[in-house]
């Protein structure tokens, strides 16, 4: 009684903690099909002001926002997302996943060193297309110690540019509002409501998802384009950076990029303009690789010509690791997208429901085949926290094509650090467990005692037993999909992500990060589009005075 009353005080009290606008519910908006041609139909040769490479989560927020004032080419080596419907609705996350990988599909397979399965775009919209839609903006200490020196105005202009239109407060239903009882029960507090800034607490976030389940991931930030200065190509995989160097600079001047048919295209820039990289923390480093800027070691090896020698290039991949805790629901209950999340300064808490079958990597062997649909839902309570600090590399597999997926290794939990933290977070979902609120979802056995129906591997029993906490942190250990790295701020780029020994070349994506932001990533990778092509508009009027 006297926790329902302190949960109702919460909910009348909690912080209305953003002001401005939201997206409104509203069908697909596919205006930006406008600029869109397929590669095989442009020209052998052409110019542009900026070349974008990568229409993903940060390149459509950049080109959108060059183009108000700049010509503008986004190459995309995939398709748009109309072809493959799956994309545009919450109910299509399963056929994302469980399709096969044709090399056209939206969803590229790759398995790091590690032996994890994971998953990287390969659509207009890039992994934003793909993804569970939670929009959560990045932790305070995420811009402290990421290398540049923000402008928290034009950060806080950036997001918002990007919540306007496709952020979405949906209400919180079945399993959501189950969890975030949970989650202040077993005692992550205060509870902050409905907010995108991460706040110490539980919280509600925003979706790219609406109400309706439609998608609107980052393709639709081209629709605040300049259309008439915007060209996106698809299925058009750029192949390498050209570079044009005398005595005293290094500079990139354009692109070569092939069609669905095979045939090679160039763009130049002109008039000042630019090169950007964003084609995320695999496509980034790896593009990087095969024009020949890396570690001469490795490019030699493969007998691509060095252009730079950048010994960074490809280091400090990581990745955030998931472990979950899945069982089986007693009662029909709808799926639900990610939208509760426990946030404390060690480790994260987020919870999806998902009526059988499972849309992420499944491999429950076990479960009978049916003819006709199993009424069965599950819950999945996963930990994440920030960092990690483990990392590892990216190589360029022995092939050097830029179609097949380089060699990357996380080295998972290599940082005792990480492993500390993972078991504080495990344990925390052993509270949640405990929790009157998870109460429902027990079922009574035979003796009439209550219990989980665990799928994969269950806590361990003695949960304060260190050893077995880190084994089963170990054991357990799948991917976030929160990948990033290998073109590091201060390493790779500068503080203005400019690739380091080079002019007219910039990365801008996952691969500059060093941290994860916040509890999940595209909220802080969509901002950054909108943020380093603002801060470009502003250099280049400053030149021009
Ligand atoms: C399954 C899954 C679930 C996730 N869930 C969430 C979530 O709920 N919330 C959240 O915040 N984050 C989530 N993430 C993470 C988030 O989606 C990614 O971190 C983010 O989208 C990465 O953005 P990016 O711009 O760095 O790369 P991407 O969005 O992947 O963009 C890279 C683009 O470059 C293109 N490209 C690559 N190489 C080339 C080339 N040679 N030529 C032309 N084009 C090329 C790719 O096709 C792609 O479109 C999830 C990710 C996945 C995969
Ligand atoms: C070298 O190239 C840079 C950039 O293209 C140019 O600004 C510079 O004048 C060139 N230097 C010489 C010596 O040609
Ligand atoms: C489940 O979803 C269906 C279809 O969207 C809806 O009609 C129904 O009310 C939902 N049930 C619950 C318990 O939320
Ligand atoms: C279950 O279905 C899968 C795919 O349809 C099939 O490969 C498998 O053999 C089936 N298993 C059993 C036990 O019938
Ligand atoms: C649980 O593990 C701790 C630490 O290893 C140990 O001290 C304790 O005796 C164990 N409890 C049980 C019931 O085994």
């Amino acid at each position: 009684m006297a926790s329902l009353l302190l949960l109702l005080l919460l909910h009348i009290f909690h912080p209305q903690s953003n002001v401005h606008a939201f997206a409104t519910s509203s069908d697909h908006d596919f205006s930006y099909m406008k600029s869109v041609h397929s590669a095989n139909d442009l020209p052998a040769q052409e110019e542009y002001d900026y070349i974008v490479i990568g229409g993903g989560t940060a390149g459509c927020s950049l080109a959108a926002t060059l183009s108000a004032k700049y010509s503008v080419l986004v190459l995309e080596r995939g398709s748009v997302p109309a072809a493959y419907p799956s994309v545009l609705n919450a109910n299509g996350l399963l056929a994302n996943f469980i399709q096969e990988d044709d090399g056209k599909t939206p969803a590229q397979r790759f398995i790091s060193e590690d032996g994890v399965e994971n998953v990287r775009g390969r659509i207009l919209g890039g992994s934003s297309m793909i993804n569970i839609g939670f929009y959560s903006r990045a932790n305070p200490e995420f811009y402290r110690n990421s290398g540049i020196q923000w402008n928290m105005d034009m950060v806080e202009k950036s997001y918002q540019w990007v919540e306007d239109s496709i952020v979405f407060h949906s209400e919180l239903v079945a399993w959501q509002s189950f969890f975030r009882d949970a989650l202040l029960e077993a005692g992550i507090r205060p509870y902050n409501g409905f907010a995108l800034n991460h706040m110490v607490g539980t919280k509600i976030g925003g979706s790219i998802f609406d109400d309706k389940g439609r998608r609107h991931g980052a393709v639709e930030l081209l629709n605040k384009a300049d259309f008439k200065n915007l060209r996106v190509a698809v299925h058009a995989t750029v192949e390498k950076i050209i570079f044009s160097s005398n005595a005293s600079s290094l500079s990139a001047t354009g692109v070569l990029y092939s069609d669905s048919n095979g045939e090679s295209h160039t763009a130049f820039i002109r008039n000042r303009g630019e090169v950007i990289l964003s084609a995320g923390a695999i496509g980034s480093p790896q593009l990087l690789l095969l024009s020949g800027v890396g570690p001469v070691p490795h490019l030699s090896s493969l007998n691509i010509p060095v252009i730079h020698p950048q010994s960074h290039v490809g280091s400090f991949m990581a990745d955030n690791p998931r472990n979950n805790i899945n069982f089986v629901i007693p009662f029909p209950l709808n799926s639900t997208t990610q939208q509760a999340v426990g946030i404390t300064k060690e480790y994260y808490i987020e919870g999806i429901s998902h009526k059988y079958p499972f849309p992420f990597n499944p491999p429950f062997s076990f479960l009978p085949n049916s003819s006709s649909p199993l009424d069965l839902s599950l819950a999945i309570i996963s930990g994440k926290f920030p960092g990690p600090l483990s990392n590892g590399f990216l190589w360029l597999a022995s092939s050097a094509d830029v179609r097949t997926n380089p060699i990357v290794r996380f080295n998972y939990f290599a940082n005792p650090a990480d492993l500390s933290r993972c078991v504080a977070a495990m344990r925390k979902i052993g509270d949640i467990l405990e929790t009157e609120a998870m109460h429902r979802f027990k079922y009574r056995d035979l003796k009439g005692s209550k219990g989980f129906k665990f799928l994969e591997m269950p806590l361990p029993m003695n949960q304060s037993d260190d050893s077995s906490m880190e084994e089963f942190c170990r054991k357990t250990v799948t991917t976030f999909w929160h990948y990033h790295g290998g073109c590091l701020v201060g390493k790779v780029v500068d503080g203005n992500f400019k690739v380091m020994g080079t002019s007219s070349l910039r990365v801008v994506d996952a691969s500059t990060f060093t941290t994860t932001p916040g509890t999940n990533p595209q909220a802080t990778i969509m901002m950054l589009g909108r943020y380093v092509g603002l801060k470009m508009l502003q250099e280049r009027s400053s030149q021009s005075n």
